[in-house]
């Protein structure tokens, strides 16, 4: 990928693997139901984090608990340290944190360009600066179709355009939640190595992925998600050897 070295933030303003994001005794509830119990994890400067789990959960729970859509009931959402639990969803964005929703969420009858255009704000001090050529870069294919209306795209070019224009806030952690699902084999490739891409250029990921083979290869660190809190915190390798719990946390 030839994506210019503007976007990289120099070495000396991050201190690699120190936390940039903390989720502390996260708890949600959607009416009586008592979803999150008390999650917490830490997102370190410059790591993937794969949030994974069996259907149901709560892996779009908690990130939509973190973004504000789903209202924390208890808990601590620390961004450097500054506390955004409870917080409306645009002010944690303007804080630094993005999300690609499950459900792609488009606006249909605007053009490529101009969904892009959405996303853009302004840059922070201490997070990559993206602009709308670099995301051409990531995925050519949105460039062919720039003007086309998001709405006639097909589920792979909307998936692409959901993370670009998420990119364009110019995050210093992206939530992705499931970018592969019901994506070609050769889509669900080109997806993960633009995450990895957006990885290297200095943003924070927390990834839910239910493929283990993309999660594993992309992820710095792993927690599996169980009975409303976190069972397992590791890394890929920790997690591999440890058969019982992909069958006890993650085999249907
Ligand atoms: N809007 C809602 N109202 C009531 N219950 C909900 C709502 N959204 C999710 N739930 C319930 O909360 C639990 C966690 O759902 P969540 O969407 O976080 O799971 P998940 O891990 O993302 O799984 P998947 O994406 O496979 O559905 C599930 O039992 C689900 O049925
Ligand atoms: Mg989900």
């Amino acid at each position: 990928m030839s994506l210019s070295s503007q976007s990289i933030v120099p070495a000396s303003r991050i201190a690699a693997g120190s936390s940039l994001l903390q989720i502390r005794d996260l708890h949600a509830h959607y009416g009586k139901s008592h979803i999150l119990q008390g999650v917490s994890f830490d997102v370190g400067h410059g790591e993937v984090i794969s949030l994974l789990g069996r259907n149901g959960s709560g892996r779009s729970t908690t990130a939509r608990a973190i973004m504000g859509l789903v209202p924390p009931s208890a808990g601590q959402v620390l961004l450097n340290g500054q506390d955004l639990a409870g917080a409306r969803p645009y002010a944690v964005c303007r804080a630094g944190i993005a999300f690609v929703p499950e459900e792609r969420e488009v606006f249909a009858n605007l053009s490529v360009d101009e969904n892009l255009q959405m996303g853009m704000q302004p840059r922070h001090p201490d997070a990559p600066e993206w602009s709308i050529e670099q995301m051409f870069d990531f995925f050519p294919r949105l460039k062919e179709r720039r003007n086309t209306r998001a709405g006639n795209l097909s589920g792979g070019e909307q998936q692409m355009l959901t993370i670009c224009r998420s990119l364009l806030g110019n995050p210093k952690v992206i939530l992705i939640d499931e970018p592969t699902e019901g994506l070609a084999p050769k889509i669900v490739t080109v997806v993960g190595e633009a995450i990895q891409e957006i990885h290297r250029r200095g943003v924070s990921v927390v990834l839910v992925e239910q493929k283990l083979t993309i999660a594993l290869k992309i992820s710095t660190g792993v927690c599996l998600l169980g009975h409303g809190h976190i069972v397992f915190r590791g890394t890929p390798d920790e997690l591999t050897a440890n058969p019982q719990l992909l069958k006890d946390w993650l085999a249907v």
